[in-house]
């Protein structure tokens, strides 16, 4: 099966973009990623992008008079380089529509929470205000509503009582770095793909997430 082309988008520590790197290099991932472009010059994960020997770029959103000439700084760093898929990962800026229809049905985002639940920031603090006995985190494809668009995976993580926003969100990041790999590798096998607008898995419309538990891929009852 042909090697999957990536290009990360980051601004923060890179976790995300470590647990894809690792999957690559430890064989559950065919993969490649061609770029890790940080919109901050000190994002932690230029680092981890620069000792994994991946090509960096930082393009800072201030530098630009408005949102649609930054993400077209970003469009013509991307398009040479031609991903399959173009991977947000703790990527903290707003797309604009025009960023997010050209690279349609190819951008994947990775979301704190299990949406359609809080959207935004905060949300691990907003599921504790709220006493969910649940909370989690979800990959999706991205469309121009924010943190919308087709979900993918989810993987639920149990609210405790002593939890604050800072241990739920380290357990939730841990889960995370599970089913962002996974979500690359199940587009990768061609198992995800669009008809339309309609995302399917194995050929039928996903219209409700499939579940990482317990280390294992639960699907839908309608798969
Ligand atoms: C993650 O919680 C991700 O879901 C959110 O931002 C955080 C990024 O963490 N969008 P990292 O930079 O991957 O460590």
């Amino acid at each position: 099966m042909k090697k999957l082309s990536l290009v990360v988008l980051i601004s923060g520590s890179g976790s995300n973009l470590q647990a894809i790197i690792d999957a690559i290099r430890n064989g559950e991932l065919n993969a490649e990623i061609r770029a890790v472009i940080s919109n901050r010059a000190g994002a932690g994960g230029l680092q981890r992008a620069e000792k994994a020997g991946i090509a960096t770029h930082i393009i800072e959103h201030n530098h630009y008079p408005d949102r649609e000439s930054f993400d077209h700084a970003m469009i013509d760093v991307i398009d040479p380089l031609q991903p399959d898929l173009v991977i947000l990962a703790g990527f903290m800026r707003i797309l604009s529509p025009a960023f997010i229809e050209h690279f349609k049905h190819r951008l994947l985002n990775i979301h704190p929470s299990l949406l359609p639940k809080y959207r935004g920031l905060n949300t691990h603090q907003q599921a504790i205000d709220s006493n969910d006995d649940w909370h989690g985190a979800s990959v999706h494809f991205v469309n121009v509503e924010l943190d919308s668009g087709p979900l993918v995976i989810q993987t639920e993580v149990p609210v405790t009582k002593d939890d604050t926003a800072e241990t739920l969100a380290a357990r939730v990041l841990q889960q995370e770095h599970k089913i962002y790999p996974l979500a690359i590798k199940l587009y990768g096998e061609g198992k995800l793909r669009f008809d339309n607008d309609t995302l399917l898995y194995e050929g039928r419309p996903l219209t409700s997430p499939l579940r990482l538990k317990d280390n294992r891929l639960i699907m839908p009852d309608h798969v």
